[in-house]
């Protein structure tokens, strides 16, 4: 099976009531453990891949890694740009053999933003790639931006109809309380339902995207902490709110920091127990396995997708 874009796994997606998951890629170990888990789930994937991925591990690497996965696995697999901040870079996504790419003109106004996103949809759209757009801003950090969160901004209703008919966008990441990291709450976890609703309301049909979505496992917190880490406070999306929205308009949602914390928790308890340890393998494979179990949870019990491969 070749590369997939995300138009027909949305469609099902969305009339099945469930979402696909987006999970982050860096390296083998990484892609081995969430394909892995799709496979024995036989869900539907996307691989995603930020620009800090893209210059950490090269796109060719990454690309030939996932092509690999799918000989493995013969699942439906999108390999989607994750937040890309220019034409260029999406462009380059496209060309180098991305089947779906994101344009986030999230930090730009409401014009740039549809000027952005519409000029990547005009390049994607008569190359089979689909794009996700979007609107409102998290807080939080990627690729080293830190978005404090009174620079962040949620979604507003009125604008979507407008984004989406102007652009032509194929799906939409909007900001309902959820952000980047492993901080994400103070107090207590607060999503807008509301504005998922009412955005829902004015976009029948269409694929709603959720980033920052990490629920922040406080089993890999405590072996973080009792390792010689220190990540006290970290707090992440209760599972129950993400499986909320994945039987309502969200078709995507994106997981990175839950992979790094399963992955961190287990190599420190790994070198921690075995100082003598020196052979990446033996520090890498529990890690691997750590990512297949927390990725075959997200699947079963928060995104709802196995069996729909
Ligand atoms: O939203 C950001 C993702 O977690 C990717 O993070 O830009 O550090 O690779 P990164
Ligand atoms: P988390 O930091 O919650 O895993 O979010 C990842 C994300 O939104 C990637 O785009
Ligand atoms: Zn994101």
């Amino acid at each position: 099976m070749p590369l997939v874009n995300t138009k027909e796994m949305f469609k099902k997606a969305y009339e099945e009531g469930y979402a696909i998951g987006a999970f982050n890629v860096n390296n083998m170990e990484i892609i081995q453990g969430i394909t892995e888990a799709a496979k024995k789930q036989q869900a539907p994937l996307i691989l995603q891949v930020s620009a800090g991925a893209r210059k950490y591990a090269n796109q060719t690497y990454l690309l030939k890694l996932v092509e690999a996965a799918i000989i493995e696995t013969d699942l439906p697999i999108a390999l989607h740009l994750d937040h890309g901040d220019s034409f260029e870079l999406c462009k380059d996504c496209i060309d180098g053999g991305f089947t779906s790419v994101m344009i986030d003109g999230s930090h730009l106004t409401f014009e740039e933003n549809i000027a952005l996103t519409k000029q990547v949809v005009e390049y994607a759209k008569p190359r089979n790639v689909t794009v996700e757009g979007e609107l409102g801003r998290l807080a939080g950090v990627e690729d080293d931006i830190n978005v404090n969160s009174e620079d962040a901004s949620y979604t507003k209703p009125e604008e979507v109809e407008e984004f989406v008919k102007r652009t032509g966008v194929d799906s939409l990441a909007i900001a309902i309380g959820t952000s980047h990291g492993a901080f994400k709450f103070k107090g207590e976890a607060k999503l807008r339902f509301d504005i998922l609703e009412e955005v829902s309301k004015r976009l029948p049909g269409f694929p709603i995207v959720l980033h920052g979505a990490s629920s922040v496992i406080p089993e890999f917190v405590q072996i973080i902490n009792e390792h010689g880490g220190d990540i006290a406070g970290a707090k992440g999306v209760p599972e129950d709110m993400l499986r909320k929205a994945a039987t309502m308009a969200v078709c995507k949602i994106n997981i990175d920091s839950d992979l790094r914390l399963a992955m961190t928790a287990k190599i420190r308890e790994a070198l921690d127990i075995d100082p003598k340890n020196f052979d990446p393998r033996k520090y890498l494979s529990p890690a691997r396995d750590a990512i297949k179990d927390i990725v075959e949870h997200k699947i079963v019990e928060v995104l709802g997708c196995n069996g729909k491969a």
